[in-house]
């Protein structure tokens, strides 16, 4: 449910939602609504091209700007939760166990300290149950059943896939409205491409009818280098509608900060990363205001 959805509505005060339920200031509930949150899986099956990055700060500009966030790591090195510099010691139920159906999404949820960012970690375990689903019923669809469960209650889920079209790549996309491609502006960026593309048709036929790709951030550019320039040109002749106008510097206070537990607004907020990633939120904002 959107803040701007809210206004429209006159409910004076929002202070919980549930259900499609609005309640006012007293507790009452005002109205029935229906409840929009938008499931962004953030996959590009190369290593090393800003996914987790992305994620931890797109999700943390936006619950800056008062969404509801859930960000789900689907990673089985599981950096997002430490990068959010949360101790891995800390994490007891994680993703691993919601996907064999062991533990109740809500309870391996947990709070990354930023008011309305949360997030559902997980541990290098992973790799081992991303083995054991493979023999489970339903096993591409299981990460979509658990998320079913909390999804009214965020505005936005991000879910940061691993480097690899796998099951749980699978279960990312499966449980996605859209993907949102981060592409390192590089030799070879577009490399590989047509297989991710050819896995989202896939899951478009098979488990997912309405999954789209929501967008391309280009990541790493370096304006200095003719390269980096070439290859946001063919990049934008390849998804004409589909590329970010932002595009994300390379700049090495984003690669500082995750080592400090912190996002980039929060490290270095006068940076050149931590403007483009507020900017990239901004428009992420702006094209679900248009396709509303
Ligand atoms: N725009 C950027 N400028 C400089 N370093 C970056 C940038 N984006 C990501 N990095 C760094 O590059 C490495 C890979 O990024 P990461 O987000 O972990 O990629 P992925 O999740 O796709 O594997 C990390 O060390 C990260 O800190
Ligand atoms: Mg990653």
């Amino acid at each position: 449910m959107y803040c701007r959805t809210f206004d429209k509505l006159t409910v004076t005060k929002k202070l919980g939602s549930a259900e499609g339920i609005c309640y006012n200031e007293h507790n009452t509930a005002v109205m029935t609504l229906e409840v929009q949150h938008m499931i962004i899986a953030i996959a590009n099956q190369k290593g090393g091209v800003g996914k987790t990055t992305t994620a931890i700060n797109l999700g943390g500009n936006l619950a800056q700007r008062g969404r509801r966030v859930l960000l789900v790591d689907l990673d089985p090195q599981g950096n997002a939760a430490t990068c959010l510099g949360i101790q891995k010691q800390r994490l007891e139920q994680t993703v691993g166990e919601v996907l064999l159906g062991e533990t109740p999404i809500q309870e391996a949820i947990m709070p990354t300290g930023r008011p309305g960012f949360d997030i559902l970690p997980a541990t290098p375990d992973l790799a081992g149950t991303a083995v054991s689903l493979a023999g489970l019923m339903a096993r591409e669809t299981r990460l979509r059943q658990a998320l079913a469960v909390v999804a009214n209650q965020y505005d936005f889920i991000l879910i940061d896939c691993p480097p690899s079209l796998d099951l749980l790549t699978v279960n990312g996309l499966a449980s996605a409205n859209q993907v949102v491609i981060p592409l390192q502006c590089e030799f070879l960026a577009l490399e590989g491409l047509a297989q991710l593309k050819e896995t989202i048709e896939l899951i478009r036929t098979h488990l997912n009818s309405t999954l789209f790709i929501g967008g391309v951030v280009m990541t790493m550019y370096d304006g200095r280098a003719n390269l980096a320039r070439q290859v946001v040109e063919e990049v934008r002749r390849y998804f004409p509608q589909r590329i970010f106008n932002t595009i994300i510097p390379r700049n090495i206070r984003l690669s500082e900060a995750p080592s400090h537990g912190e996002l980039i607004a929060e490290y270095d907020p006068q940076s050149r990363g931590a403007q483009a990633y507020a900017a990239l939120a901004e428009e992420l904002l702006q094209r679900e205001e248009t396709r509303r």
